[in-house]
């Protein structure tokens, strides 16, 4: 067994939207985590060997009915725990302490005081620091041998210590960005508290992944479907260093994307990195499939649907392939392992979803294990440029679901010089990576304009430009005036056809990110 697996850590979820948080922020002290359900029995645990447990927050009070519970064997395993918030109540309650029930849920900032500092979980910090407080319970007498490492003014139990269950306990969240010197602490949790020595880095999982692949692998062919996004690239480079020439790329281009895109990514793929791509020019074929379709579920309906018969046709005609490669990320796994809260899929986004059952192949998932951002961090690892790796993302339905109203080949013009516009403006101004996606949209609204001596009647780009962590919320996100001016004013100036530029200042809820 690879040694960063050696020294993983597991996070029980209780069902808190920062579970995912907790894991990202072990990895980030280079420590393999993995995040189970905590239905999950001592045993089970034991199998898998991990150095440590985190125990997270979750919505529910200690005193209700059904409040989840653990298996208290886990405190005989030997192993450190560490208890966040809900995990601390959980664990204070089963040592004899006291939970004190709350009706509201009280959050914001609070500064801890520590109390001690020889405590490892605190090693290296300053005496008082501000953390995040999120809770409604709250732990007013500490289990049978608790020590009490760090307080705030209001919350005497803020960081406990119990020596003889190996566990620590939190108040607050030093999972999340408010928590000054929060990452820290994880750190300290897992590096000298758990052992662990920080195996996870993006060589040891590329070297991990490449084993993998090649055993499952063995000699068969596998194809792999390129959007032209993060995921699915980095997918295929993992493949293609493990079993090379045995990976075919299929790309197929819907005629709905970006100025340029497809050319980019075939030089990218085929002339830097050496990859075999299958390039199927499909774009008559989609636009004349959604001549005179307004509606956006159709849209969508229709294109996943050419996506599918395109793409199995192109797989058909290649000769003893076996797997089909797909770039299914850490977060999908955990949601459909149904570890967690559900998100609702309000928009048919998976698009591709019924291919690998059609096609009758074995799916190849090199990405299962990984975070977004440590995607990024392999896909640098394996030679991809900066500009591939931090490219935002881009729906499977292109700039269909872009162009408000029907879609023709004039449109997609207009939207593609406008989004160039965009697209070339943020990156020069350096917030294209500092939001988490920018493009503009073509509404079928004409207005009237001047131009020189001559009045206008042309049609209205709408700018978005969003803050999220992962597209399920999002907020408008404020750009600078100068940008926006500089924006509005190439676009009207260099877009025969487009007289007006809006800003779109809808949040998500109750405003999706994509218009369609
Ligand atoms: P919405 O518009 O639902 O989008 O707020 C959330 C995120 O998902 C992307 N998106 C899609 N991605 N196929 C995709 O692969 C789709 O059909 C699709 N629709 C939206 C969107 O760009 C945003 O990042």
């Amino acid at each position: 067994m690879k040694e960063f697996l050696q020294q993983r850590i597991l996070v029980l979820d209780f069902g808190s939207q920062y579970t995912q948080l907790i894991a990202r922020r072990i990895r980030e002290a280079r420590v393999y985590s993995e995040i189970v359900d905590s239905a999950i029995s001592a045993e089970q645990i034991a199998a898998m060997h991990p150095a440590g447990l985190i125990l997270g927050g979750g919505p529910a009070s200690v005193h209700d009915i059904n409040a989840p519970q653990l298996d208290p064997a886990i405190f005989e395993l030997g192993i450190p725990i560490l208890g966040i918030c809900y995990g601390m109540q959980f664990v204070t309650r089963m040592a004899g302490g006291e939970v004190k029930r709350s009706g509201s849920r009280e959050y914001g900032s609070a500064s801890l005081t520590v109390k001690n500092a020889g405590n490892p979980l605190f090693a290296g910090l300053p005496a008082a620091f501000q953390v995040w407080m999120s809770h409604a319970d709250e732990v007013v007498r500490g289990g049978d041998d608790y020590e009490i490492v760090g307080s705030s003014l209001s919350v005497p139990y803020a960081a406990v210590h119990s020596p003889k269950r190996n566990f620590w306990g939190v108040q607050f969240h030093p999972e999340v960005a408010h928590t000054r010197h929060g990452t820290r602490i994880m750190r300290n949790f897992a590096r000298r508290i758990c052992g662990c020595r920080g195996g996870w880095t993006p060589r040891a999982y590329i070297e991990e992944a490449v084993e993998l692949i090649r055993k499952q692998v063995g000699d068969g062919q596998v194809i792999c479907g390129l959007s032209g996004g993060v995921d699915s690239a980095v997918a295929a480079l993992l493949i293609h260093a493990a079993v090379g020439d045995q990976l075919t790329c299929i790309f197929v281009d819907n005629g709905l994307l970006r100025h340029d895109e497809a050319i980019r990514l075939l030089k990218v793929f085929e002339d830097n990195l050496q990859v075999r791509v299958l390039h199927v020019d499909a774009a008559d074929r989609f636009l004349g499939s959604l001549a005179g379709v307004v509606d956006p579920e159709s849209k969508r309906k229709v294109i996943g649907h050419q996506f599918i018969e395109v793409f199995e046709a192109a797989a058909r005609d290649l000769p003893g392939v076996r797997f089909l490669a797909q770039g299914t990320l850490y977060p999908d796994v955990i949601e459909s392992s149904g570890i967690g809260r559900h998100a609702e899929v309000i928009k048919s986004h998976h698009n591709v979803g019924g291919l690998p059952a059609k096609l009758g192949l074995d799916l190849v998932e090199p990405l299962r294990m990984l975070f977004k951002d440590e995607v990024r961090k392999v896909g640098m690892e394996l030679g991809m440029s900066e500009e591939m790796v931090w490219r935002q993302p881009f729906p499977g339905p292109g700039l269909a679901v872009r162009v408000v109203g029907e879609i023709t080949e004039d449109r997609l013009a207009l939207l593609r010089a406008a989004d160039r516009i965009v697209q070339q403006e943020m990156k020069k101004a350096g917030y294209y990576r500092k939001v988490w996606q920018s493009f503009a949209v073509l509404l079928p609204v004409q207005s009237v304009g001047v131009m020189g001596d001559g009045r206008t009647y042309e049609f209205t780009v709408a700018l978005r430009a969003v803050q999220s962590s992962d597209g399920m919320t999002a907020n408008w996100a404020p750009l600078p005036n100068r940008l926006l001016a500089a924006i509005s004013t190439r676009i009207t100036n260099e877009v025969r056809g487009i007289n007006r530029v809006v800003f779109d200042i809808t949040s998500k809820p109750p405003g999706t990110i994509e218009w369609e």
